[in-house]
């Protein structure tokens, strides 16, 4: 049975657009205050500002999480203005596909940086607050979800380094899973399939028009769909921890 947010806080990185916005926006409607983290400063007062319009309390905190002092800034923000961190959401992200083969090195670079690195550093500054907050009300534990892809179960032509990155993600969530889930901090592993988003916009024209070609008759998720996913991993009751979630449109082959 789905057990409410209220009185949690929840730090949603990448909560400027797609998923981590619609996930923002889901965590809120479920009671949590929300601390909303990434660089375009304009949209993430923007989403505060609707959120609490709407009865909810939103932190616009804006961060570029490949630095490493400014993600674990983002998290001390959150605390403070907040007073503590019962869920974490890893979403922020970049997919800059083609060949590997004479690939420009500043794509591999930007990956790396935010798809692992990035995560990282948000993991290592929250994990002694969501330790904390497993021991106490509400819920007596607490949540760490990291997005990868499908791209992070399995390798394709033209995905390499994301590939790469995301198969890392699953790597140090298990890990770190087998670490804490005996203290009530639940590590879980969300992994979408094409979401319509701004994802792809960021690639190469000719790596966008291989996409479109190869996706064309899919029905792309829609970023709601991956942000139900989450809320029902963070909602279960302290005694269910839910590992791993793939969502694939139903087209996506
Ligand atoms: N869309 C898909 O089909 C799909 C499929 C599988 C997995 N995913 C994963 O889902 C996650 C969310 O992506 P999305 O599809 O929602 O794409 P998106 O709309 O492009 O969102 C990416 C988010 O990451 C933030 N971000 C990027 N670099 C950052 C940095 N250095 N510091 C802080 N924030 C940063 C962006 O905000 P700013 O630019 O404002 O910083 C943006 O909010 C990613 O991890 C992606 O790999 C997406």
């Amino acid at each position: 049975m789905a057990q409410r947010l209220d009185g949690t806080v929840a730090l949603v990185t990448g909560a400027s657009s797609g998923i981590g916005e619609a996930t923002a926006r889901a965590l809120a409607g479920e009671g949590a205050s929300v601390a909303l983290v990434a660089r375009r400063a304009g949209r993430l007062s923007a989403l505060a500002d609707e959120l609490a319009g709407a009865g909810a309390t939103a932190l616009a905190i804006d961060a570029d999480i490949t630095d490493q002092a400014q993600a674990a800034a983002a998290v001390q923000r959150t605390v403070d203005g907040l007073g503590r961190l019962d869920v974490v959401v890893n979403n922020a992200g970049a997919m800059l596909n083609g060949p590997i083969v004479g690939a420009p090195l500043e794509e591999w670079d930007r990956m790396v940086a935010v798809n692992v690195n990035g995560l990282l550093y948000v993991s290592h500054a929250a994990l002694p607050h969501l330790l904390r907050a497993a021991e106490t009300e509400p819920r007596r534990c607490a949540d760490l979800v990291n997005i990868s892809s499908i791209a992070g179960r399995f390798a394709n032509r033209g995905a390499g380094v994301y590939n790469a990155t995301k198969f890392g993600v699953h790597a140090f969530s298990e890990s770190l899973r087998q670490e804490v889930t005996q203290r009530h901090v639940r590590v879980a592993v969300v992994g979408p399939g094409v979401t319509a988003t701004e994802l792809f916009g960021h690639q190469r024209p000719e790596t966008q028009a291989r996409y479109a070609k190869m996706l064309a008759g899919v029905e792309p998720l829609d970023a709601g769909d991956i942000a139900e996913a989450i809320t029902y991993i963070v909602t279960r009751h302290r005694r269910v921890a839910v590992n791993e979630v793939i969502v694939r449109p139903t087209e996506q082959a």
